[in-house]
């Protein structure tokens, strides 16, 4: 499409009106899941309910504003937020509510079996593009309060049934018809280059993008995610192929390279 100026002015401002409204939607229907009404939260031992109410609200900030918070273990622009939606309540889009209990689990890509904290940092290495938080840091301690916090309801023996992403059929996507899609309904917030507009719009490829590690580098999962939470404007508007296009298309483009030092984590 070429774009003239008043339709190129039109799509840099309609995506931040629209995320400017749906930021007022998360505030609004998340006020009575804010960790600032967290109830006494019962912490480790030898630390007060008031610092344990402290430690979740910089786990949540660090949750929604990862560069900002834990800048020297990021190495793209993407907060966690960008895909676990709604500072990780959204179901569907890999939610952390009720999570902690499901550690330890056993790691097919590790090799071992991990805990919470080496799932956070395997998160680090891959999808922020960065290197594992470590595991005695205060943001460690901090995402740990928070995700603990949103895990306060729920026995190990009961999962959340939202958890993960929904079920797609295996399909093979086509990057041709994937680029039409993207340039209609992805580039106007996520850039006709997959640049976004960070930290409002993450990047869908490039430097600041997810590294070729990460869970999203599978077009299976991406599509899983799209098709559920994508275009943000109108979730839901793409069937089950169009997103496997789509998502297909965008592997097609670079990305950081995964450090293979962190491969055990
Ligand atoms: C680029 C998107 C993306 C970003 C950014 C991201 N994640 Fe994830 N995360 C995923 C996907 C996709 C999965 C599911 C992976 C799979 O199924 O292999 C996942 C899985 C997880 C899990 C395991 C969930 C479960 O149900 O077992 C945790 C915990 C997690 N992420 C935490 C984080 C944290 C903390 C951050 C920020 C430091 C983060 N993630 C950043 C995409 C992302
Ligand atoms: C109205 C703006 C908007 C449109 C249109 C849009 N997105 Fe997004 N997208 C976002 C925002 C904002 C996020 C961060 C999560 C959130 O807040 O919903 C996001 C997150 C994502 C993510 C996960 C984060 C990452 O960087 O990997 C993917 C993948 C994605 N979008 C793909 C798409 C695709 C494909 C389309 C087109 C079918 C699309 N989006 C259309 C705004 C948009």
């Amino acid at each position: 499409m070429q774009l003239t100026p008043s339709n190129r002015m039109r799509s840099a401002i309609l995506p931040l009106i629209v995320v400017g409204l749906s930021l007022f939607a998360v505030g609004y229907s998340n006020s009575s899941n804010s960790p600032n009404q967290a109830p006494a939260a019962k912490g480790p031992a030898g630390i007060s309910p008031d610092q344990q109410k402290k430690l979740i609200h910089q786990g949540k900030l660090l949750f929604d504003q990862t560069p900002k918070y834990a800048r020297d273990y990021v190495g793209n622009a993407l907060s966690c937020n960008d895909c676990h939606i709604e500072s990780g309540t959204a179901a569907h889009v890999v939610p952390m509510t009720d999570l902690a209990g499901q550690f330890p689990m056993f790691s097919k890509r590790a090799g071992h079996v991990i805990t919470l904290q080496n799932r956070i940092q395997e998160c680090f290495a891959r999808s922020e593009a960065g290197k594992p938080l470590p595991l005695d840091s205060p943001q460690m301690k901090a995402m740990v309060a928070y995700i603990d916090w949103l895990s306060r309801n729920q026995p190990r023996t009961n999962p959340y049934p939202g958890r993960g992403l929904i079920k797609l059929p295996p399909l093979m996507g086509d990057p041709t018809r994937g680029k039409t899609i993207y340039v209609a309904q992805c580039a106007e917030c996520h850039g006709i280059s997959g640049e976004g507009v960070p930290p409002i719009l993450p990047a869908l490829w490039g430097k600041n993008s997810y590294n070729d590690g990460a869970g999203m580098n599978n077009p299976a999962k991406m599509a899983a995610f799209i098709s559920y939470a994508m275009p943000q404007s109108h979730p839901g508007a793409l069937t089950p192929q169009q997103a496997y296009d789509v998502a297909t298309y965008i592997h097609t483009k670079p990305r950081p390279k995964f450090n293979e030092a962190y491969k055990s984590y």
